[in-house]
């Protein structure tokens, strides 16, 4: 049960905790899980469009990097704790692949020797205690588990949180005109995150995101490996090479002897949304955002991060899987994990920023402290709605340019 209709909710029907989480990528589906773990009696709706993971979510992907190299202590710490249960927990540990990880030096220690040229010496920093992760199939797994201990998946497309007279919140309203009420409501919608505000309250300019978080996208494409250069390039680690024509990570190749590679290059698609008279950039509104159509520029422009990385070879290299692939990103690349301050029972929990795969096995347990007052105050601080902009958590990811563009 629980599908209700909005006009008959009465508050008395909320006897116990209740969930809706908005979102099944890393984020909600962690959460999920650990609000299940810490109250195995509460109502707890996990909502997404399609009963798999999404195709457009940034968390649907054949490999991620997972690394615990970060610039500042903090998120060292939290990717520590986060690879220990990579490689531990039952769970994951079947997921992830300890390949190592090879990193250009210019983009570590804060960028302070980002103006030095490596064109001829190359200063590479190697941790072979990183690698990658098979990112679909590890959340799927995480839906599931979270299922099989009590959460109730809704397959949905939300269409609005929903309000009180009061401004508190109540809900959500789906696309199919159905209810989901709760004490709780979560929005772990990545990309779409400014949208969902825009449409659920389009007349208050205090609940829209502004520019504290926008939608923006990189590409990635992948080659197909014969058996025997597979074998040759699996013995590689994670590849990640800021200089500025290559700008991107390269993975070893997966069980199909794909190798894949991306750029750290973004761009936004800026729209005018008509009911709150504001720009917003979103995802294309097509079947997975349209993720599938690269234009020329974008595939050249992958063409020189594969050339960059692994040179005269991948000349030859046909690609395939173009992809452009949406995430959230917040000006300091720090998520957005708080309560609305103009929104009582509304919580954010996302902000991935093209680094926030990795948390899967962790990102819930900082949500549920966030929900329950006793986040770390240094994080409450870094993860909040409006916050000081010291410095960036995963460099240079921002977007400056429009995907038309591109
Ligand atoms: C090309 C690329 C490479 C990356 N590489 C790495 C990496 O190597 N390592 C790493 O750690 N991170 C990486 N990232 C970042 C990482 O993928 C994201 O930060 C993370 O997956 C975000 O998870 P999420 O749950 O916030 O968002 P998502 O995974 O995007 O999930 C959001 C979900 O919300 C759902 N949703 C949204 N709106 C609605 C609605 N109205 N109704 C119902 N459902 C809705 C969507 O369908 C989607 O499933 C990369 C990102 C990209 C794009
Ligand atoms: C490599 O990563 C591990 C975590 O997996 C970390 O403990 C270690 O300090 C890193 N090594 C270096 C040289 O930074
Ligand atoms: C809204 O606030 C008023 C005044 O505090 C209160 O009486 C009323 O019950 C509230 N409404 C809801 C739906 O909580
Ligand atoms: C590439 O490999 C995948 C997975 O093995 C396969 O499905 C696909 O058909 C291949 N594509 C090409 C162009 O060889």
């Amino acid at each position: 049960m629980g599908l209700f209709q909005s006009k008959v909710v009465r508050p008395k029907e909320l006897h116990r905790l209740t969930y809706v989480i908005v979102g099944a990528g890393a984020f909600g589906a962690s959460t999920a899980l650990y609000i299940i773990r810490k109250y195995p009696s509460a109502k707890i709706y996990l909502i997404d469009r399609t009963s798999l993971p999404y195709e457009g979510a940034a968390s649907w992907d054949w490999n991620k990097v997972i690394r615990a190299d970060y610039t500042t202590i903090r998120y060292m710490q939290l990717a520590l704790e986060a690879l220990e249960q990579w490689r531990e927990d039952p769970l994951y540990k079947s997921f992830y692949h300890q390949s190592g990880l090879a990193w250009e030096a210019r983009s570590l220690w804060g960028g302070i020797h980002a103006d030095a040229s490596y064109q001829d010496v190359c200063q590479v920093f190697y941790n072979q205690s990183s690698g990658w992760a098979e990112a679909t199939k590890a959340l799927h797994e995480v839906i599931k588990t979270a299922v099989a201990e009590g959460v109730e998946y809704v397959k949905a497309d939300v269409k609005k949180v929903l309000f009180d007279e009061n401004g508190s919140v109540t809900g959500v309203c789906t696309d199919k005109g159905e209810s989901f009420l709760a004490s709780h409501t979560i929005l772990a919608t990545g990309a779409m995150t400014a949208n969902i505000l825009a449409d659920s309250a389009p007349k208050r300019p205090e609940i829209q995101l502004g520019g504290r978080m926008v939608a923006a996208a990189i590409c990635s494409a992948m080659v197909n490996l014969s058996e025997e250069d597979a074998k040759y390039f699996r013995q590689g680690p994670v590849f990640v090479n800021d200089l500025d024509h290559v700008i991107g990570g390269s993975l070893p190749p997966n069980s199909d002897n794909q190798l894949k590679v991306y750029r750290d290059q973004s761009f936004k698609n800026t729209i005018f949304h008509e009911a709150s008279g504001q720009e917003i950039s979103v995802p294309p509104s097509k079947p997975s955002y349209g993720q599938w159509d690269l234009t020329p520029g974008m595939k050249n422009e992958l063409l020189s991060s594969f050339e960059g990385i692994f040179g005269e070879k991948s000349r030859d290299w046909e690609l395939v899987n173009y992809r452009i692939c949406w995430d959230a990103v917040t000006p300091t690349q720090d998520p957005i994990i708080c309560e609305h301050p103009h929104a009582k029972n509304l919580f954010l929990v996302t902000g991935g920023s093209f680094h926030g795969y990795k948390f899967l096995p962790i990102i819930g347990k900082y949500a549920v402290a966030m929900m329950e007052g006793t986040l770390d105050p240094e994080l409450t601080k870094i993860w909040a709605w409006d916050r000081e902009n010291e410095g960036e958590a995963h460099e240079g990811m921002f977007p400056t340019r429009e995907m038309a563009d591109v």
